[in-house]
């Protein structure tokens, strides 16, 4: 092992024996290496003369730069040209870190980390399996989850997402179903990953404020007794909150919740700024260590270094536009305007189905939140009903599993909700007809 990582790990083990347990084999090689990048940023406040460091180019005290680009920025060259800095742009971090704390009032006061900055969700997913997840390690899921997870953890890790019902019969949050399964899979391992995606994708729901907290209780007990746990909250669709559901991130209740947990908050401008080609996500830990920094400095140097590893950086310039976003006066009013057409959306498809004819006709799992939702069939193969939608009427939506059919009300228009609804129930009714 370098000795860097050596190192890291041994103060990392310091501030906090439960995150160091949780390391992979790879998440205790990983380390931020001398490099290009240290030596550049040591010659960027020392070499007063030249700075010859770095392999990027330099024309009248500018990154050189082609005009035919430059005619699509209103930006300053050095927020778009020159690589970003491995852990993102300082000042986005920093006001990303606000962002979090205005939005989640249980994070307030507590020793979170600074956010780091990543390729959008997908890529701080792929850290964190790099850090935490060996072959064969456990990841506990709802059963309705984002399918992309499947090959993020399974495929390219090796681990295996167990999962449980996330709906009871009550149609709320399964916690009897959640308690089970994390005490079973608590019992044969001393390593958990808990992977919490709320608002959730496929089904749009987020659980309530009592809910979630059960779910933190839950948890807590289970570290109590002992098990080293990761809790990895997927808040790609964070803030998307229509109903009276949980407003919060979990993150917030769990990097406090026990010196046995660890938790972790994958969050981003994709979903939750509409800006979904930008790759700017973030990755935040959080722990109740009373070395917390220490640990956090750790983990930094780690997350870099697999950064650099695999991507070498982040896309600069959309990094600058979602900084410079927060500083615009207008920036509140442009989201919220954005925030109650996606309710509008939501509320309108939960009235057209809670109307004659749809009422008897298609069931729907809860949703409260987020981009989707999902109707859920007993008597049809979803397969065959996405398809005749299709090549019949010309509806695009996503089959899950054998029996879910998740509709992206996110991209409908409001006033065109009762037409698809109307072709999807003529769909419906063109199957049970030949059934
Ligand atoms: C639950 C969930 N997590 C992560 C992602 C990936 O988001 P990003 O585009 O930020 O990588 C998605 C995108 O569909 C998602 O639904």
């Amino acid at each position: 092992m370098n000795p860097i990582a050596e190192e890291l790990n041994r103060e990392m083990r310091e501030a906090s024996p439960t995150a160091y347990a949780l390391l992979s084999r790879l998440g205790r090689e990983l380390f931020f290496p001398k490099g290009i990048l240290s030596q550049s940023a040591e010659a960027k406040t020392k070499a007063h003369r030249f700075n010859a460091t770095i392999g990027t180019a330099i024309e009248k005290g500018e990154p050189m730069h082609l005009a035919v680009a430059d005619q699509y920025f209103n930006l300053p060259p050095e927020e778009v040209y020159p690589y970003a800095p491995p852990a993102g742009r300082p000042g986005l971090r920093r006001a990303w870190k606000a962002k979090m704390e205005q939005e989640n009032p249980s994070v307030k006061g507590k020793a979170i980390s600074l956010p780091i900055v990543t390729s959008a969700i997908t890529h701080g997913l792929s850290i964190a399996a790099d850090l935490f997840l060996d072959p064969g390690d456990v990841i506990l899921s709802p059963d309705k989850l984002w399918g992309n997870y499947r090959l993020t953890f399974e495929t390219l890790r090796q681990a295996k997402i167990s999962t449980f019902p996330l709906f009871n019969e009550q149609e709320g949050f399964n916690v009897e179903g959640f308690a089970a399964k994390l005490a079973e899979e608590a019992a044969q391992r001393s390593k958990l990953v808990v992977l919490l995606n709320f608002p959730n994708n496929p089904t749009g729901y987020t659980p309530t404020p009592e809910e979630g907290e059960k779910i933190v209780e839950l948890v807590t007990e289970r570290a109590k007794q002992g098990t080293h746990i990761l809790t990895l909250c997927d808040d790609s669709y964070f803030g998307l909150f229509y109903e009276d559901s949980f407003k919060e991130s979990l993150f917030g209740s769990f990097c406090d919740a026990h010196e046995n947990i660890l938790a972790l908050k994958l969050d981003g401008a994709t979903k939750e700024y509409f800006a979904w080609g930008f790759r700017t996500g973030f990755i935040s830990f959080g722990t109740p260590s009373a070395k917390a920094n220490q640990l956090y400095q750790g983990f930094e140097k780690k997350v870099m270094g697999c950064i650099r590893g695999n991507i070498s950086n982040c896309n600069h310039a959309a990094q600058s536009v979602v900084e410079r976003m927060f500083d615009q006066a207008d920036f509140a009013a442009n989201r919220a305007e954005k925030h109650e057409i996606m309710k509008a959306r939501a509320l309108k498809v939960k009235e057209v189905l809670n109307t004659a004819p749809y009422q008897e006709e298609l069931v729907y799992y809860p949703f409260n939140s987020g981009y989707f939702m999902c109707l859920r069939f007993a008597d049809l193969q979803v397969e065959t009903l996405r398809l005749h939608l299709l090549e019949q009427y010309g509806v695009g939506t996503i089959a899950i599993g054998l029996s879910d059919l998740r509709i992206a009300f996110s991209c409908i228009e409001l006033e065109d909700i009762p037409a698809l609804f109307e072709l999807i129930l003529q769909g419906v009714r063109d199957l049970r007809a030949k059934n």
